[in-house]
């Protein structure tokens, strides 16, 4: 039997919503697919029956149904399921671009304007070309110091990443964090970033043109912090900034280089640490790729 928010206290409602979240539960859904077509369409109906009707000689305005007798939609059902309450509001379709070249262009534009990395991040800021900004709820933009030797760049915030607005601060940042430090890093000696600054709606793999909308700001971001060692976090990273097909089993572990304005800079892809999670017997290969990082940094200090 479908649990009735109406037959819920607001105690038991938190309670059972805070389950939910702990059991890994983000995203709340309705159980079957709403027909937002059928629901305005009705919606359209009700208003209109609800206008007032021109006065026929002698006869009183029509005041359309009451509310009772009007068209009750999947969203307005009295017993409907807890699960049918979303925890985003849903975008407005008026803040929704569909990205076409003049997206592309002004995502160009804003990164090339900026001359530091504060701008960069306002630049971002008041980037609208990407439809992901209107369903994450903050800019996730880096952690760690700027001025690091080391820049580490993921795929996108998640949950988390989202609710804090840094990146790498959820299970996948705590492990990155104890990768980090079994070479002697942290994020004091560290910067930490993103391909995309927020969040894909259920943690989703980015959409290529999404990945194509921030790819001028995550270039801009690497050249303004001028490291001496970028890391690509995974499939994501690796692929779209080394311009390969090759999948990061394939990529993890062998030194490239990355070009960033005029710079040539050392590029070492290795596994996600969220890959790690799930995948834990591959750890074994990103301590191989994490030796290679180390020496590579002693060398750095001693040339
Ligand atoms: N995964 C990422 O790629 N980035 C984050 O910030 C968190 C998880």
């Amino acid at each position: 039997m479908a649990v009735s928010a109406s037959d819920m206290t607001p105690q038991a409602l938190a309670a059972l919503l805070s389950f939910y979240a702990d059991s890994g539960v983000e995203d709340l859904c309705e159980d079957a697919a709403i027909d937002r077509f059928e629901q305005s369409a009705a919606l359209a109906q009700s208003r209109s029956q609800a206008r007032p009707q021109p006065a026929a000689a002698g006869s009183r305005p029509s005041s359309g149904p009451p509310p009772a007798q009007r068209p009750a939609t999947p969203a307005m059902r009295p017993g409907a399921a807890v699960a049918a309450q979303p925890m985003t509001p849903a975008p407005q379709a008026s803040q929704l671009t569909i990205p076409n070249e003049a997206a592309f262009e002004d995502a160009r534009a804003l990164a090339a304007s900026a001359t530091t990395i504060a701008e960069l991040r306002a630049a971002l800021d008041g980037f609208t070309g990407c439809n992901l900004r209107h369903s994450a709820k903050t800019l996730v933009f880096a952690d760690g110091n700027p001025e690091a030797d080391v820049m580490f760049i993921g795929e996108a915030p998640g949950r988390e990443e989202d609710i804090q607005g840094a990146p790498f601060v959820g299970r996948a940042g705590q492990l990155l964090d104890r990768m980090l430090g079994a070479i002697g890093l942290s994020r004091d000696t560290a910067y930490i970033t993103n391909m995309i600054p927020w969040r894909p709606p259920g943690n989703r793999t980015p959409a290529p043109h999404e990945i194509e909308l921030c790819r001028p700001f995550i270039e801009r971001h690497v050249a303004l912090a001028a490291p001496k060692i970028v890391v690509m976090l995974g499939n994501v990273a690796s692929k779209s900034l080394l311009g390969t097909d090759k999948g990061i089993l394939s990529l993890r572990g062998t030194w490239m280089e990355y070009q960033a304005g005029d710079a040539r800079i050392p590029a070492l892809p290795t596994l996600h640490p969220a890959y790690l999670l799930r995948n834990p017997a591959q750890k074994r290969l990103v301590w191989a790729d994490l030796l290679s990082l180390q020496e590579r940094i002693e060398q750095m200090k001693v040339g």
